[in-house]
């Protein structure tokens, strides 16, 4: 096959899309596929209209890339591409718009709401601890737990970074004590359930993409009842949404409530492909090597 790799562009992730990038080329060279690197400018459609390719591998991250827009254009090409489609990404992206959505149908997600930047500093939205979080973002980036201890001031002040400077509305969540969880889903499968324990902090951007930062523990030390509940709701998730190819749900599980502690977060239609990403350390664990995981997502995306 012929297999365009689309990667980089200008998002907030777009180191993490370059290496998610470079690990899925390279994978698909070793299936003896041919590949074209394309690191997604805005005369992407150009270069797309130029290479021709049988299918489009999509190893974006965050705005744009995982949010529709491409996904549209690519629509509009008559191109096949692997994960989700337009109208899922668009939704996925947004974790208040996820929620719309999932939680009428059942799935538990952490109640919040969005709230100006501005209002911050006048006041807290919601008791402390809580998290503060652009909607449309990922790899925790803009990502603040404002503890009860007032680690930003009380109220926030002004004058500290975080990201009430950069983005004008912030959605805002009840900070769920306990343990950091995620399942992936291939195809229909969910794969498993993965522990992420962060040896410092919690598990931000850095203890994400270092290496040696974050301890990852599949399978989970978690009770069955546990494991059993973050499979149920990440394939549940990935239908409800219409998730294609993989997707990724991810959980905070207060394990002092049971199975009414735990919660998802959000579902990641494109999640990360890097060497310290969970997906593909979840299928190498489930006897799936990254690059049979990248020739699955193909075959899913031409199916
Ligand atoms: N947003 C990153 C890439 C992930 O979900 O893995
Ligand atoms: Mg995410």
């Amino acid at each position: 096959l012929h297999v365009a790799v689309l990667m980089g562009g200008w998002s907030a992730e777009r180191e993490v899309s370059l290496m998610s990038g470079a690990g899925v080329a390279e994978a698909l060279e070793s299936l003896g596929h041919r590949v074209t690197r394309i690191d997604m400018g805005h005369d992407v459609a150009a270069k797309l209209a130029e290479a021709k390719p049988d299918v489009v591998f999509n190893a974006l991250h965050g705005t744009p890339g995982e949010d529709g827009s491409v996904q549209g254009m690519l629509d509009l090409m008559g191109l096949t591409y692997t994960h989700s489609g337009l109208a899922t990404s668009v939704i996925a992206i947004d974790k208040q718009l996820t929620k719309l959505l999932l939680v009428p149908a059942g799935i538990p997600m952490p109640g919040g709401r969005i709230v100006k930047s501005e209002t911050l500093f006048d006041g807290d939205p919601l008791p402390r601890p809580y998290v503060l979080k652009p909607v449309n973002e990922g790899s925790s980036v803009g990502v603040a737990i404002v503890t009860a201890e007032g680690n930003y001031g009380n109220p926030i002040a002004r004058s500290t970074p975080g990201p009430w400077t950069e983005f004008e509305d912030l959605l805002a969540e009840p900070y769920i004590r306990g343990r950091e969880l995620t399942t992936a889903v291939l195809g229909e499968t969910a794969l498993g359930v993965t522990e992420l324990k962060p040896l410092s902090g919690w598990y931000d951007y850095e203890s994400k993409y270092t290496d040696g930062k974050t301890e990852h523990i599949f399978p989970a030390a978690i009770p069955d009842e546990i494991t059993a509940a973050c499979k149920q709701i990440a394939l549940d998730a990935h239908r409800l949404l219409g998730c294609k190819g993989a997707s990724r749900s991810d959980f905070r599980w207060d394990d002092e409530a049971g199975v009414d502690g735990l919660f998802l977060l959000e579902v990641n239609t494109q999640p990360g492909m890097t060497p310290l990403s969970l997906v593909p350390e979840q299928a190498r664990h489930c006897g799936i090597s990254y690059p049979q995981l990248v020739q699955a997502i193909v075959d899913e995306a031409l199916k």
